[in-house]
């Protein structure tokens, strides 16, 4: 009886808590051990976390890059080449194979890295790679992500929310850290984060992003969904920048 008990735990556990595991062999949930590369983007470890990139996060190419983003969450291919381009230029691969990178390349600080990140602390503070509980604590209070009432869409994040909490995190950054270096391209990066994770995680159904989706995503790194019927590409994500740009913060 009592090992039983302790059976059900440990497997509730290792589903995440109610979640379902994933349904598509070869693509379960598995968070990286200790020899695995991982990013500061919450959407890359995803990919890796569930086989869809390398679960090590090591020598990725772009046709994988490619593949990946659409198995997983039905983006155009080439919707992140640009991406891949800056790790070219900005020769931040450390696989020594421009064709590849390393999951963790990207968190060369000020290149695609940059300060007030909605989830990670700022390279000033130690550690700009690693999921940040404390600053994502700040994120999930401003967009009442624990909060739901018997009103049906306070299941979800809005643009306006989720717009209005990025605006602060940068300001509480700014205000914190006596080196915050963003440029100006990179405070323009800022909003794109925002409609970045939006669009990967919108409820067309609603019109919003379920509140569930954005932890599991931010907090487990891991998918909350099957594969979206409709494909999203660049132009999605634009027109959700503008969304998010047109909210007064
Ligand atoms: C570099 O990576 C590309 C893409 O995966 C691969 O085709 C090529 O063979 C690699 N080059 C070397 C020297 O390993
Ligand atoms: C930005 O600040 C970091 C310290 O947080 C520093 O290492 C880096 O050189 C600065 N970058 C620029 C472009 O000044």
């Amino acid at each position: 009886m009592r090992s039983l008990f302790f059976i059900t735990i440990l497997s509730s556990l290792a589903t995440g808590f109610g979640l379902p595991n994933f349904p598509v062999k070869g693509h379960e949930w598995i968070p990286a051990g200790p020899k695995d590369s991982r990013s500061p983007c919450p959407g890359l470890n995803v990919l890796a976390n569930h086989g869809y990139l390398p679960r090590s996060g090591k020598n990725i190419d772009l046709p994988t890059l490619h593949s990946a983003f659409e198995d997983a969450y039905n983006y155009a291919p080439g919707t992140f080449d640009d991406v891949f381009g800056l790790v070219q230029t900005f020769k931040l691969t450390t696989t020594g194979n421009i064709s590849t990178f390393n999951l963790a390349d990207l968190a060369k600080h000020d290149y695609i890295e940059f300060d007030g990140s909605l989830s990670r602390n700022d390279f000033y503070f130690g550690d700009n790679l690693h999921f940040d509980p404390k600053i994502w604590a700040t994120m999930a209070k401003r967009m009442a992500l624990n909060e739901v009432t018997r009103d049906p869409m306070s299941k979800y994040v809005t643009v306006e929310s989720a717009a209005k909490a990025r605006a602060a995190r940068v300001a509480d950054a700014m205000k914190v850290n006596p080196t915050f270096n963003a440029s100006s391209t990179e405070m323009m990066g800022s909003p794109g984060t925002t409609a970045l994770w939006l669009t990967t995680l919108w409820d067309d159904s609603v019109g919003a992003a379920p509140k569930e989706w954005v932890k599991s995503f931010f907090e487990w790194e891991r998918l909350p969904y099957t594969k979206p019927k409709k494909q999203k590409t660049g132009e999605d994500i634009g027109n959700m920048l503008a969304k998010v740009q047109a909210v007064k913060v």
